[in-house]
């Protein structure tokens, strides 16, 4: 399963790329906004730090105006992904730039047949978003594997890309159901690291060690 980083925040994303954590980045206007940085500028950064596909949104709603603006980001470098939305137009602008070459990610998928759409228009990505449907009491998670079926029944390749991943569990159960890319913000990647036993075994390990009264260095 290949990790992506869901920021904009360029520390966050070199500390966990030193790692060897980072696959990809996606990144959305209300992303962006949070960095408090210029598109451009902090898309190109990223990029010169991650290799792998670094998402990055249009921001207009009609399909001429999406393709102008997907051109332009995928100038940035060679690894952007343009992300555009699961509307007709955000479709029209997928086949377009699909087509050229570039590699699009749909995003705010909450269906199945929305899914499907991507897929027949050439996405690379589609991004169902998880959190945002279990916040109406919808099953976010029934939606990776329905659109796991469905692509696996026709072999379509586009990479189904886990989005708005709230929690370490909804990690483990996209990889349990075979999401090919999840993306989290940097603090659930680093909840993923804690289990409650490990700080109790580890608090038990250096109260029996402080009693030995050996050191190592
Ligand atoms: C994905 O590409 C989106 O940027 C992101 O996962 C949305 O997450 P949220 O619903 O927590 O905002």
């Amino acid at each position: 399963m290949k990790f992506f980083v869901d920021t904009a925040d360029v520390e966050a994303i070199a500390e966990l790329n030193d790692l060897g954590m980072v696959d990809g980045v996606t990144t959305n206007p209300s992303l962006i906004l949070k960095s408090g940085r210029d598109i451009i500028e902090v898309t190109k950064e990223i990029c010169s730090i991650v290799s792998g596909p670094v998402s990055a949104e249009v921001v207009a709603l009609k399909a001429e105006d999406m393709i102008a603006e997907g051109r332009k980001l995928a100038e940035i470098a060679p690894n952007i992904a343009v992300k555009v939305p699961l509307t007709w137009d955000g479709l029209k602008t997928c086949k377009v730039l699909s087509s050229e070459g570039k590699m699009v990610n749909v995003t705010l998928c909450f269906s199945a047949n929305q899914a499907l759409l991507a897929a027949k228009a050439g996405a690379t990505f589609i991004s169902p978003f998880i959190g945002r449907l279990d916040d109406i009491n919808l099953d976010g998670l029934e939606l990776i594997s329905d659109i796991r079926e469905i692509y696996d029944n026709y072999g379509f390749d586009t990479q189904i890309l886990a989005a708005s991943i709230r929690t370490a569990n909804h990690v483990t159960q996209c990889a349990l159901i075979g999401a090919d890319v999840m993306t989290a913000p940097p603090a659930v990647i680093k909840a993923m690291a804690s289990h409650v036993l490990t700080d109790k075994g580890l608090d038990q390990f250096m109260k029996d060690w402080a009693k030995t009264g050996q050191k190592i260095i």
